[in-house]
């Protein structure tokens, strides 16, 4: 993927350096439009630090895009972003890293830290036709099916074998599309290791299977997913033995908290 640094001056207090997939520098070449289009985005999910929002697509050539904005709230975490590098910087690494390795995630767009203003945006293009894992549970288990646990396992696993651990496996994390593609998300906490790191993928699989207790969606999981698992992934660590464990954690912390919302 070839990228570009380019240079914005929105007035004397907007000025910051934006790094652009090649591929979609033409967002840029009316900057002003741009940035209002970023101020009037359709919210999707809001909180005290992030917003994730959408930007239809103005034409047909051009895809829709998928906005993070982070906001730093006090100049000690504005500091710290500074130093050790903000989120939509991670994401914009972390994608490009994903990418290399042929992993299914959305295609990063573009992403900039506006220091003084307070806030880093991060953006990647909007999966069309698509609906994330949890609210497809959520809003009728019965869909969940053996082709959708084999489109996952063939993203998990490719996911795993290159050494990344999500951090964040819950099932509204995983998109899939009309023709069952599945797309990785939410990609905040992701890293990657030199070797497999066991106690990161515990920690996905106990994640997942948490969110199946959540949805009544056990069988699903028992039945399809954790066979298909088993049969590819290629880590002799990862036996029926480390299965039975994480249902017994994923229990523990279901019993533990109850239903909290993951
Ligand atoms: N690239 C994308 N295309 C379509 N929908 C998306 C995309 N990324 C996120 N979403 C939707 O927005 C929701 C929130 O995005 P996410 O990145 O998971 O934010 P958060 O960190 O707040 O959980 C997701 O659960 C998903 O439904
Ligand atoms: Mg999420």
């Amino acid at each position: 993927m070839q990228t570009k640094e380019i240079k914005i001056n929105l007035n004397k207090s907007r000025s910051f350096k934006i790094t652009v997939n090649d591929k979609y520098k033409g967002l840029l070449t009316n900057q002003v439009d741009f940035f209002n289009a970023l101020d009037h985005l359709l919210v999707l999910k809001i909180d005290k630090k992030v917003q994730v929002g959408m930007l239809p697509s103005l034409n047909a050539e051009r895809d829709s895009l998928l906005v993070k904005k982070f906001t730093y709230d006090a100049s000690f975490h504005k500091y710290l972003r500074k130093m050790i590098s903000s989120r939509a910087k991670h994401l914009w690494d972390i994608s490009l890293v994903l990418k290399k390795n042929n992993i299914s995630i959305s295609e990063p767009v573009l992403f900039f830290d506006d220091f003084p203003n307070n806030i880093s945006v991060f953006v990647s293009r909007f999966i069309d036709n698509s609906r994330n894992l949890g609210s497809i549970a959520k809003d009728d288990n019965s869909l969940l099916s053996k082709d959708m646990a084999e489109s996952l396992i063939l993203e998990l696993v490719s996911f795993h074998h290159n050494g990344f651990v999500h951090n964040d496996l819950k099932w509204s994390n995983i998109l899939i599309n009309n023709d069952c593609k599945v797309i990785i998300i939410d990609l905040d906490n992701v890293k990657q290791y030199k070797h497999f790191n066991k106690t990161g993928i515990k920690k996905d699989l106990i994640r997942f299977y948490r969110f199946a207790l959540e949805v009544d969606s056990i069988k699903w999981i028992e039945d399809y997913f954790f066979p298909l698992y088993l049969n590819k992934i290629n880590i002799d660590f990862i036996d029926d033995m480390f299965v039975r464990d994480i249902r017994k954690c994923a229990l523990q912390e279901w019993e533990k908290y109850g239903c909290r919302k993951l």
